[in-house]
């Protein structure tokens, strides 16, 4: 090796200086077109979609660093390190890919009309955009407004004074898709405020009115204090509090991790709160010989539906099943639903937002996602079939084949779409979401799905 170095050098060859770096320049293009081609950015503009990231093995850690650098800024400025009145610690923190947190204590006065957070204990400045999906800039983000967080210059004086914690959330990014109301803001929301049992003020800025209405009941188990929409402040506004927490604890989807949750809370301890809030009677979902299983079948309606329903019904009815048909939109009553969803044993529906409702689910209930074709069984795993374990559901998985796919009646069978789903796939999400997402309705065969609902049974029965 050293030879061949020494060798090369001692030559002196102006061309041999030129092709080596004639190398890296093309070895540089090289990876860098790798790059863009087989990990293209998961996220899209599309907001009724769910959005995850594919996970890609041995690159974790890059993607970590990378995304490390957008959200928090922390301020260089150290001059003053030695001034003994100032507390240096460390305001924001970057928890982990999906979420940052700023936790300001002491006089901390906050100035809604320009985003403006005022902080006695610190000399440093932070900017923080408060919504748990750190890293996509150009999707949820870019909706979503940046809080500076500065030290006590010329700081106002307060107009209203509260003796409790206040968060700091924004609803903007992703939120009118359940899945995202969820993951991104609610079980966050809960994460990082259940620790107050209620003495909390919510503060919420880009403010969707409909949204908070909309959660209302669980929004009202979380703080004992109405909401507050920043944007209704005017400019005379300074409101002030000895705790100020911007951005939401983010652990994993629709999951929270009980060894890093403040008091050691857990995705259960949600479910006793919904419970609360929705009035939900059956904790456990437990057979009895007075009562049909239920099987709540979730109804899609303008993609990924069930061509073939009817057939469905009649099937499932014939198993035994006590059928019901529902439909969740954006302004279906969230707790009259819920109770719905409380009632059934089984809840079955093609992967999309509306499967979240298994979050209401009682314990020991099956969970049955039908996965469209597509080679989406990465996408159908990380939103709920591991949630749907934590939340001590049973869960089953029903994979639609290519001959269930109306895919068939629009593309020819040699077309990638349906030889080589992996291709489509690596043009990145949004030609993955048109295609297998956004274009596919499902008619699973009978007898194949039979089977699924009478293992469904089976392992109620095994309760
Ligand atoms: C910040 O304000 C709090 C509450 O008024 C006070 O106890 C604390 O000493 C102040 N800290 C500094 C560094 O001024
Ligand atoms: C803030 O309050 C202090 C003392 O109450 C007062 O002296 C000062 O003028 C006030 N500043 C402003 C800008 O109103
Ligand atoms: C913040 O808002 C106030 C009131 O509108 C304004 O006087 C002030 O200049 C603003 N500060 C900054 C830094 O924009
Ligand atoms: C679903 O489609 C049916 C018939 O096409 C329609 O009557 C119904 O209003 C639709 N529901 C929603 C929520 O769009």
């Amino acid at each position: 090796m050293k030879a061949w170095r020494i060798s090369m050098w001692r030559d002196g060859s102006k061309i041999c200086n030129f092709l080596i770096i004639l190398f890296l320049v093309l070895s540089i293009f090289i990876l860098n077109r790798m790059k863009s081609q087989y990990c293209p950015s998961p996220y899209g503009k599309a907001e009724e979609l769910l959005k995850l990231e594919k996970p890609r093995t041995g690159e974790k850690n890059q993607l970590t660093v990378e995304r490390r650098q957008s959200s928090i800024q922390e301020d260089e400025d150290d001059e003053e390190e030695n001034n003994a009145n100032i507390v240096h610690e460390p305001i924001c923190q970057e928890l982990n890919k999906r979420s940052d947190t700023c936790d300001a204590r002491g006089d901390v006065r906050i100035q809604s009309i320009n985003h403006t957070i005022f902080i006695n204990s610190t000399k440093k400045e932070w900017k923080i955009k408060p919504y748990a999906r750190k890293g996509d800039d150009m999707g949820a983000l870019s909706h979503v407004s940046e809080w500076s967080l500065k030290p006590f210059v010329q700081v106002p004086n307060c107009t209203l004074k509260q003796d409790i914690p206040a968060v700091i959330f924004s609803i903007n990014g992703y939120t009118g898709n359940m899945f995202h109301d969820f993951t991104d803001v609610i079980i966050p929301l809960f994460i990082t405020t259940h620790q107050f049992h209620g003495r909390v003020q919510l503060l919420v800025t880009d403010t969707k009115p409909w949204w908070a209405n909309k959660y209302k009941l669980i929004l009202n188990q979380l703080s004992t204090h109405e909401p507050i929409d920043l944007a209704k402040d005017d400019s005379e506004t300074i409101r002030c509090f000895s705790r100020v927490i911007t951005g939401l604890h983010f652990h994993k989807e629709l999951g929270v991790d009980s060894s890093k949750s403040p008091t050691g809370y857990s995705i259960v301890d949600f479910k006793v709160l919904l419970r609360k809030a929705c009035r939900l009677e059956r904790a456990a979902a437990v057979l009895s010989s007075v009562r049909k299983p239920r099987l709540l079948i979730i109804s899609r309606n303008h993609s990924r539906s069930f061509v073939n329903e009817k057939g469905i019904v009649g099937m499932a009815a014939g198993l035994g099943f006590d059928v019901v048909v529902g439909e969740a939109g954006v302004s279906t009553d969230v707790s009259k639903f819920a109770r719905l969803v409380n009632s059934a044993d089984v809840l079955m529906g093609v992967h999309g937002a509306g499967l979240t409702n298994m979050v209401f689910l009682p314990s020991g209930a099956v969970v049955i996602q039908i996965v469209p074709y597509g080679g989406l069984e990465w996408l159908a795993r990380e939103t709920f079939m591991k949630p749907s374990r934590e939340l001590e559901l049973k869960y089953l998985e029903y994979r639609i084949q290519e001959e269930e796919s109306t895919l068939i009646d629009q593309y020819s069978r040699e077309d990638p779409v349906l030889r080589d789903p992996e291709r489509v796939h690596k043009k990145g999400w949004n030609a993955m979401k048109t295609v297998y997402l956004e274009k596919q309705n499902v008619r699973p065969r009978l007898d194949r799905l039979k089977n699924t609902l009478m293992e469904a049974l089976k392992l109620l029965r095994a309760t």
